[in-house]
């Protein structure tokens, strides 16, 4: 977890996967972190857009909250085939991720634009989660550091707070791959966007999370969560049955964390 006392995060990105029926797997995973009482997590799940507004009516009046994949900058013009900020908050949603690695690089988006994304989803009052982390080549030229930080420090706008904020560091690599960095890397590159954050931001950037996505399942979440500086998760996979997704919950509970690792 984090040095500091931050409630921990764990959301799924469901990718372009679930239809209606997907619905029921998240009843399910609302069901199941109700019974984990007031000590769960934070949890969030990012359907596609087509399932927003109704995942967002099921999960009334629970704790889940949820999200989108991905959000146009302006708040709504001639954008064929986008989405608002505003039009995720108002189909109930109160997150997005921005700058994911497969839109970063299956829709060739740069820093600057993923930062006008995190801009338009505070304006629409939603949680921006911005994704960063290195490719292959760029860890093995012994460049993570540099690549990462440099995202981070691009990425995210005026006005970015722990409140309105989270990191999430995806090595490109692990991403649906089964491979995740050795844990002390993990624990490098979340040390080091921690000092970036803190620098750039000062107080709330020493509380903005910073989640670990790739490749994150039941049996490496114990392990993962209970690094310093790691606060939740953003899990692709594994986000998909509720069964899977309420391991990864549960490993996110201090208590059973370290017992699952
Ligand atoms: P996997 O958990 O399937 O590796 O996906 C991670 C991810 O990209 C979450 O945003």
């Amino acid at each position: 977890m984090t040095t500091t006392s931050i409630r921990p995060l764990v959301a799924g990105n469901w990718k372009m996967n679930g239809l209606s029926d997907a619905l029921g797997e998240a009843e399910a995973i609302r069901d199941g972190v109700a019974a984990l009482g007031g000590r769960a997590p934070s949890v969030l799940i990012c359907p596609p857009a087509t399932l927003v507004a109704a995942l967002a009516a099921r999960m009334e009046r629970s704790a889940l909250r949820v999200g989108a994949q991905d959000c146009h900058w302006e708040p709504s013009g001639a954008y064929t085939g986008d989405i608002s900020a505003e039009m995720i908050r108002n189909a109930g949603g109160t997150a997005v991720i921005v700058g994911h690695s497969e839109r970063r690089a299956g829709h060739g988006e740069l820093d600057r634009i993923v930062r006008t994304k995190a801009a338009a989803a505070h304006r629409a009052s939603l949680l921006a989660i911005v994704c960063v982390g290195e490719t292959k080549g760029q860890r093995e030229a012994g460049l993570t550091l540099d690549v990462v930080r440099r995202q981070v420090v691009a990425s995210l706008p005026e006005g970015a707070t722990a409140e309105n904020t989270a990191i999430a560091y995806e090595p490109v690599w692990a991403i649906g791959t089964g491979l995740i960095p050795s844990l002390t890397d993990v624990i490098e590159v979340h040390a080091a966007i921690r000092r970036e954050l803190a620098s750039r931001l000062g107080e709330t950037g020493r509380r903005i999370a910073i989640l670990y996505g790739g490749s994150v399942n039941p049996g490496n979440a114990g392990e993962l969560l209970s690094l310093p500086e790691v606060g939740g998760a953003l899990v692709g996979g594994a986000s998909l049955r509720a069964e899977d997704f309420l391991a990864v919950i549960r490993a996110a509970m201090p208590e059973t964390g370290s017992a699952l690792a």
